[in-house]
């Protein structure tokens, strides 16, 4: 069920990979049996949702908990990314409870993950922001197609074609999944909103009593201003392997969409999501 949609992303069971990072479909079937173990923590986001900065936060949480494991390598190293593990090795050695992140469906997660009732965190993201985000990805990392307009890459999100496919469908799937899995979900824009609040609500949910003080800390070291001067927090070492050629910490901010997208882009994005998500009890904040 593998089929080529450009020199740059193949699709795998209604997933769209990059081509050119040697990611195989064996390699997508064996991270099925990755060993799952009951303390490790996984993260779960579409593209562009918020991924590096619930790293960060769960990274400090786990520093605050476990202040003798804290490291000095770079979270990408500490927090690794499931699917790029052909490339960045994830088995290697590292102590519980350790935190993956991924951006697969759930049919396609570790089956542990499920099975072990492990902690997931899914963060979700307005769309429309999540378009632009991706979009200006796209331009940034060199494994995806810079795209030919802004109205190409817009259809293209629309329809599922974009890197990972149908955002559509991810969020569909995990809301469907909620019953079955130990997740919790955390919206970007309610970061924005209250990080303190939202760090509270996830040390809660994974279990871990942290004192104000150091919650305070978690939040400082998480703030838009302090991630972006923090190489172990933004990925900078890919923008100077020139796998990226812009950094990740753009702008961390709710609206942008508005910058981008037409009126008629708007109505029509708004009759997609209707469409599409409608049944589902979800809301977005689309600017703050
Ligand atoms: P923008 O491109 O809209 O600026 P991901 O990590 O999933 O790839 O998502 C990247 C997006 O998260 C980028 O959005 C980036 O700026 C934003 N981001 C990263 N860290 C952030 C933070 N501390 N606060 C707000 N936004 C952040």
């Amino acid at each position: 069920s593998l089929s080529l949609l450009s020199p740059y992303l193949f699709s795998y069971k209604g997933r769209n990979f990059t081509v050119q990072e040697g990611l195989k479909p064996k390699d997508l079937d064996a991270l099925q049996h990755v060993d799952v173990r009951p303390s490790d923590i996984y993260m779960i986001t579409y593209p562009k949702s918020g991924t590096i900065w619930m790293q960060q936060i769960l990274v400090k949480i786990t520093d605050a908990v476990y202040p003798h494991q804290e490291e000095d390598a770079t979270n990408r190293l500490r927090f690794p990314w499931l699917e790029g593990c052909v490339v960045d090795s994830f088995q290697g050695q590292r102590p519980d409870p350790r935190l993956c992140r991924t951006h697969l469906p759930p049919d396609m997660l570790p089956i542990g993950v499920k099975a072990k009732r492990v902690k997931v965190v899914y963060v979700m993201r307005n769309p429309k922001d999540v378009l632009v985000s991706l979009y200006h990805f796209a331009h940034s990392w060199k494994m995806l197609e810079t795209p030919k307009s802004f109205e190409a890459f817009f259809q293209d999100f629309i329809d599922g074609k974009a890197f990972m496919g149908s955002w559509f469908d991810h969020v569909r799937e995990y809301e469907n999944e909620k019953d079955k899995m130990d997740i919790h979900f955390v919206k970007y824009e309610d970061m924005l909103k209250d990080l303190r609040g939202e760090v509270v609500k996830l040390c809660d949910f994974l279990g871990k009593d942290l004192t104000d003080e150091a919650i305070d800390h978690v939040v400082e070291m998480s703030t838009f201003q302090n991630m972006k001067t923090n190489p172990k927090a933004n990925y900078k070492d890919l923008v100077e392997k020139q796998r990226y050629s812009s950094p990740t910490m753009r702008k961390g901010a709710a609206g942008d969409w508005k910058n981008f997208f037409t009126v008629a882009q708007n109505e029509y994005f708004d009759r997609v999501l209707e469409e599409k998500m409608s049944d589902l009890p979800l809301s977005f904040n689309w600017e703050i």
